[in-house]
């Protein structure tokens, strides 16, 4: 299992079938602005995960994490994060933030176990009508990441 630098959209339709969150057909349009960085979690050629976060001097942002569906709770979340992470670190990057639909538990769980933080709120962002909801925003401070 490697993470890659993301250079193509090959092997990741599957990732991005009939999900909340942004469209492959958008993550593509990000991934040509030079402040893009993105990585495939790969077995033998098979994408398990995608990262993508926009990058800018020392601040990152988390634009969207996503492992397929049969290979989630083992641990590939957590280390497609931890390792993107660390590049963005040695790559001059000191502040993580994201945001994240409030009813994604898993998600922030996921942040929270390496040790991003809440720093706001969003209300009614996400959804439409009658179905909107908050936007919590949190933030990882990159020497402050929890060890595995
Ligand atoms: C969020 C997501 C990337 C997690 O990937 P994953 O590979 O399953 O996560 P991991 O196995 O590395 O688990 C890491 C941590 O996440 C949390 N977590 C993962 N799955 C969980 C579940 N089903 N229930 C509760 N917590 C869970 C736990 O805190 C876990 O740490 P722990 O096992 O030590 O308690 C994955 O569920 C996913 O792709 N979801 C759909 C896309 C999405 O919502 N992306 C986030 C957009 S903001």
């Amino acid at each position: 299992m490697k993470l890659r630098p993301l250079t193509d959209a090959g092997g990741l339709t599957g990732l991005y079938c009939g999900t909340h969150g942004p469209s492959l057909a958008f993550l593509m349009t990000l991934e040509k602005q030079a402040s893009c960085c993105a990585w495939v979690l790969e077995d033998a050629s098979r994408v398990k995960g995608a990262i993508w976060f926009t990058r800018v001097d020392g601040e990152a942002e988390l634009v969207d994490i996503r492992v397929e569906a049969s290979s989630r709770q083992q641990g590939l979340g957590a280390r497609m994060l931890r390792e993107s992470l660390a590049v963005l670190a040695t790559a001059g990057v000191t502040t993580c933030h994201l945001e994240v639909r409030e009813s994604n538990d898993i998600a922030q769980r996921l942040y929270r176990r390496l040790g991003f933080a809440e720093s706001g709120c969003r209300h009614h962002y996400y959804g439409a009508g009658d179905h909107r909801e908050h936007a919590i925003l949190m933030t990882l401070k990159l020497e402050a990441m929890s060890a595995p």
